[in-house]
């Protein structure tokens, strides 16, 4: 286990967090890089029957030292962005071990990761496709792509996280994607279609939804190959949920079985993991600044603390529960705190009615903030970003350095 107490103190790996938080300051996220190590293995480990490739999903969290230590263990990444390709560029990733998904690239985007020598563009639409295969013609190369399916599959998630159901703007239904493919390959020779990819939502815990879209897009592939059309590549997403409060997920295991299950021989599987991956391993500590209790009744008792939404959008924009412990255990009296941000918003919390006993200047850790934590952050209410430290058996580093008035006020003219 990654976060231990030891002597009543929270500890990433061997770290007290107390003393990451004297010397970094608060607020500050810390990563625990055994945990995400240790994720990446069990999955390794789980789909190597399978031999699928992993793809870590880069807007999880894409700090640099991250996605170095991602391509120390061998990680491909699926990218959303010029902006994340340059990352995983710059942490020493070989772009043909990366594929780049997302609805709106941009000529820009298209023209960069060809001449980067990309893995696999996956294809939303027929308009996407016309503009690479003409920007690919323009560079003399042949663009390797896949096309995401969008299989109406509906899952149980936060409905802005849902993204394989036929309202939402992701992929195109099976039959569309036939016909594209076959047009692909017979009509467009800047363009090589490799494969079909699927992303039916996050934070799914359920296994069910996956059983059905991979058998959606192994069923499109079989037609495909029955006209000629090879097919080399699946990639199944990510989505992997975990726990965060009392989800119970299924494991990496059961997903090995699941696609173990399927006759995938010929078939290179890949998946696009980002929050099983790096979720859990997070934490971002907060302190706490006021406490508020309530003196009439119907009144809450509020625990005001230095982290706000600009930090940590999740609570705010998903309800999305988050496990908040005191660093160093103490006993006292405990109330039902609602714990709050410094911004004049209502929606500013990080969690209501949590039992604890707490006093003014305790250390808190939020936890599982690992991926979607510091990626979502802004610098609303002119906040400075905090830094982002990672934890490494004994010892730590920071990844990011807090940021200052100056990184804000520099890009501005008066
Ligand atoms: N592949 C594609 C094409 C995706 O759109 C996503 C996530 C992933 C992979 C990785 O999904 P993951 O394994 O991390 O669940 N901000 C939200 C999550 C947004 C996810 C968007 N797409 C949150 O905080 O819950």
């Amino acid at each position: 286990m990654p976060y231990v107490r030891k002597e009543g103190v929270l500890c990433a790996d061997d770290t007290p967090l107390s003393d990451i938080a004297a010397q970094v300051g608060t607020p500050c996220y810390v990563y625990s890089w055994t945990d995400v190590a240790t994720r990446y293995q069990e999955l390794e480990r789980a789909l190597s029957l399978v031999n699928a490739r992993i793809r870590y999903a880069v807007k999880a969290n894409s700090n640099l030292a991250i996605l170095k230590r991602m391509v120390d263990l061998g990680a491909g990444f699926d990218i959303v962005s010029g902006g994340e390709l340059e990352r995983v560029i710059r942490a020493g990733a070989d772009p043909a071990e990366v594929v780049f998904s997302g609805v709106g690239k941009t000529q820009q985007e298209i023209s960069f990761a060809l001449k980067s020598g990309i893995g696999c563009m996956n294809i939303e639409s027929v308009a996407e496709t016309r503009r690479i295969a003409e920007i690919a013609e323009r560079l003399a190369l042949r663009a390797p792509v896949a096309i995401r399916v969008n299989p109406d599959i509906s899952v149980d998630t936060h409905p802005y996280i849902a993204t394989g159901m036929r309202e939402n703007k992701f992929g195109m239904p099976e039959n569309d994607a036939f016909e594209l493919a076959v047009e692909i390959d017979r009509h467009m020779p800047s363009l090589q279609f490799v494969g079909l990819a699927c992303h039916i939502g996050s934070q799914l815990t359920d296994l069910r939804p996956y059983a059905d879209s991979l058998d959606a897009v192994l069923e499109l592939r079989s037609r495909l190959i029955e006209v000629g059309v090879e097919c080399a590549v699946v990639d199944i997403g990510g989505g992997f949920g975990i726990r965060y409060h009392d989800e119970e997920p299924f494991s990496f295991d059961e997903l090995g079985e699941l696609v173990s299950s399927r006759s995938l021989q010929d078939v290179a599987l890949e998946v696009e993991p980002g929050r099983s991956l790096i979720g859990s391993a997070g934490v971002l500590l907060t302190r706490v600044e006021y406490l508020k209790p309530a003196t009439v009744s119907g009144y809450r008792d509020f625990c005001i603390v230095d982290a706000a939404m600009n930090d940590f959008i999740r609570p705010a924009l998903y309800e999305a529960f988050h496990d908040i412990e005191k660093v160093e255990s103490s006993d006292g009296e405990s109330r039902d705190w609602n714990i709050v941000g410094p911004i004049c918003e209502t929606g500013d919390y990080l969690a209501t009615a949590r039992p604890l006993s707490l006093q003014e200047g305790d250390l808190l850790a939020v936890r599982d903030a690992g991926a979607y934590g510091f990626v979502m952050s802004s610098n609303y209410n002119s906040r400075l970003r905090p830094a982002e430290v990672i934890a490494d058996g004994g010892s730590w580093t920071v990844a990011r350095r807090r940021e200052s008035m100056s990184d804000l006020l520099d890009l501005e003219q008066d």
